[in-house]
């Protein structure tokens, strides 16, 4: 696993690999067009086939399809489509954000009942479906990899809940959800900026917007309030360490 450098990840994840690594997605995948239903099915199959069924350790309640190591899987993601540069299998973890933000919703399960969410970037769908069992009137979950849309399908679907995947970049999109969820969306320059800048203005409507993170580089902390902290079990391959200090900010 010597490709994983001990920076701390998912930034250094979506750098290690000196072969022209890119968030966006392979062309005709962006964009919210739906993927041939061939392909979702040959996703879930790979899905199926490469990870197994875990309980993610802060948030024991849920159930994921979630790989033991990156690399492996994420060469096996490249030989399956027969493309190179792909994005990392970020939806085949459980991150520190994930965790923090999905534990938080579970145990304030006011935030979010009744009420329409967005879990953004959701990678597993981990916050999506803690945001379901915690009673909201409806979920969606985006991301721009169509193998964590296939992922979140999955996974909503073995915890009984009920959770739109949607494969499509909603930077700068307003659908009028009532809470905005994001866990880990601050370990790239890029995408972090145009979410807080997105996000900024969701709030500025009076959308409520909650942040897990465990302080990675882009981090808008001028714009955050924590709200509570947790020390979360992480993967060493992954983080720097086994423990990471996360906190669930509210987004002023
Ligand atoms: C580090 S993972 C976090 C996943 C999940 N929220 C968690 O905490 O476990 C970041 C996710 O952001 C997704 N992503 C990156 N840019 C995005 C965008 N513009 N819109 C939606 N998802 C995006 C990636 O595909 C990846 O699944």
């Amino acid at each position: 696993m010597s490709r994983i450098s001990a920076e701390p990840s998912p930034q250094s994840l979506s750098r290690t690999r000196a072969r022209g690594f890119s968030l966006l997605p392979p062309a005709g995948e962006g964009g919210g067009a739906p993927a041939r239903p061939d392909e979702g099915s040959a996703k879930r199959a790979f899905i199926l086939a490469n990870t197994g069924l875990t309980e993610p350790p802060l948030v024991p309640e849920v159930k994921l399809r979630l790989a033991d190591e990156a690399v492996p899987i994420w060469t096996r993601t490249e030989e399956e489509l027969g493309a190179m540069g792909l994005p990392p299998p970020f939806w085949a973890f459980a991150w520190a954000g994930g965790q923090a933000l999905a534990r938080y919703v579970l145990d304030n399960p006011d935030l979010v009942r009744e009420r329409r969410v967005l879990d953004f970037a959701s990678g597993s769908g981990l916050v999506a479906i803690a945001a379901a069992l915690a009673g909201s009137s409806c979920v969606e979950a985006s991301d721009i990899d169509a193998f964590a849309a296939a992922a979140i399908g999955i996974n909503a679907a073995d915890n009984g809940v009920s959770v739109a995947a949607r494969l499509a970049d909603l930077i700068d999109v307003d659908e009028g959800w009532d809470v905005v969820l994001a866990g880990d969306i601050a370990y790239e320059k890029e995408m972090a900026e145009a979410a807080t800048r997105w996000l900024a203005a969701l709030v500025a409507r009076g959308a409520t917007v909650l942040i897990g993170d465990p302080r990675r580089t882009y981090l808008a902390a001028d714009r955050l309030e924590c709200v509570i902290e947790y020390r979360v079990p992480v993967t060493r391959e992954l983080e720097d360490s086994e423990i990471k200090r996360t906190g669930v900010f509210r987004f002023r």
